[in-house]
């Protein structure tokens, strides 16, 4: 064995392996670990996704993501003026609809005073200052938990671009400034960035959830919204086979040209080769979305003393930004806004 003791003895010194190369050098103190620290994390990095529920003074844990609260509309508001005094630039909402509500289409998302749209108006009134992020999606407000209209097991492509492009204008018309739809239907970007110029909102940027990967780290998230129950089959024909790079680097492109402002890849931490090389190729803002099951196995682990939690949670927003992303949708946000602060 080249390694055993007897051999070493015998080869080069380390300082001849080294020569004048030693990299611990810039790493011996914590002033000289800042000096040469090539990414940072900071507020302006930060999305906060919340969740929205009907009612008047709701404030109710998700099971899945301990510390994540179901908000109604008047918390909300307290919660987006939190965010604002904490630096956070933007918000994005999830609403959690009524059983009652949800039918085969979705019609819901078609109402004007819907309760993203409420919320949307509400935090304008009281946050101007904050960025909101809606999702114009249908899985919210569908009985059966998909992204589209399902018509004979199929989810049907074009009916349901042509209703999230009618939501999008409804949600533009409430005050959202960055549409984010993240239903992976063909088309969308183009038909949503048509009906928001026709309707006088050509300043509302759209944030396209470019590449969403079919993806099992969204369990908590379908608890937070009430679609875990409703699902019948999966994702698979719309969202992104997570084995795929390439085709992942078509739906940007093809994002960007329908008109994408900037590009979200999601889920977030098993995907950073993703963002690495849409930031390489593309140059966009890029942003990734830290999902549910993310925060969840990094929540449970910390609760049961496995790993250091907050130690773990500031590690990989960092590593977001290391891969290229210019800013990180996490349920974190105020939690590592208060630690930049501190
Ligand atoms: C669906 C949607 C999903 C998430 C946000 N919007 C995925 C899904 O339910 O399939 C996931 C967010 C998360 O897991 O934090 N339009």
């Amino acid at each position: 064995n080249k390694f055993s003791p007897a051999r070493t003895t015998q080869t080069r010194g380390v300082d001849e392996i080294t020569a004048s190369r030693r990299l611990r050098r810039m790493r011996k103190a914590d002033w000289s670990r800042r000096l040469v620290q090539e990414n940072r994390l900071t507020v302006d990095d930060l999305i906060w996704p919340i969740f929205l529920t009907e009612g008047e003074n709701v404030r109710e844990e998700i099971a899945a993501l301990p510390g994540v609260y179901r908000l109604s509309v008047d918390v909300a508001v307290k919660e987006a003026e939190r965010a604002a005094t904490l630096g956070i630039p933007a918000i994005a909402t999830f609403p959690q609809i009524d059983l009652a509500l949800k039918d085969e289409t979705g019609s819901q998302i078609l109402i004007a005073d819907n309760l993203i749209n409420r919320a949307t108006r509400a935090i304008k009134a009281a946050v101007p200052e904050i960025g909101i992020i809606t999702d114009a999606a249908l899985d919210p407000f569908t009985s059966h938990g998909h992204d589209g209209i399902l018509r004979d097991g199929i989810i049907v492509n074009d009916e349901t671009v042509l209703q999230v492009a009618s939501a999008a204008v409804l949600q533009a018309d409430a005050g959202a400034d960055i549409i984010a739809p993240s239903d992976m239907m063909d088309g969308r970007i183009g038909a949503i960035r048509d009906a928001l110029d026709a309707a006088g909102h050509q300043d509302v940027a759209i944030m396209s959830y470019a590449t969403k990967f079919a993806s099992a780290f969204y369990g908590p998230y379908r608890e937070a919204i009430g679609t875990q129950g409703l699902l019948k089959g999966d994702k698979k024909t719309y969202y992104l086979d997570h084995a795929n790079s390439d085709e992942a680097m078509r739906e940007i492109e093809q994002d960007l040209a329908e008109g994408a402002d900037m590009i979200m890849v999601k889920p977030g931490l098993p995907y950073l080769d993703i963002i690495r090389r849409a930031k390489d190729e593309f140059s966009l803002p890029t942003f990734a979305y830290q999902v549910s099951g993310e925060y969840a196995m990094i929540e449970a682990a910390a609760a049961n003393g496995w790993i250091n939690g907050e130690a773990a949670m500031m590690e990989s927003l960092l590593a977001f930004k290391r891969a290229g992303c210019d800013g990180i949708l996490t349920y974190f946000a105020p939690r590592v806004a208060e630690i930049l602060k501190g």
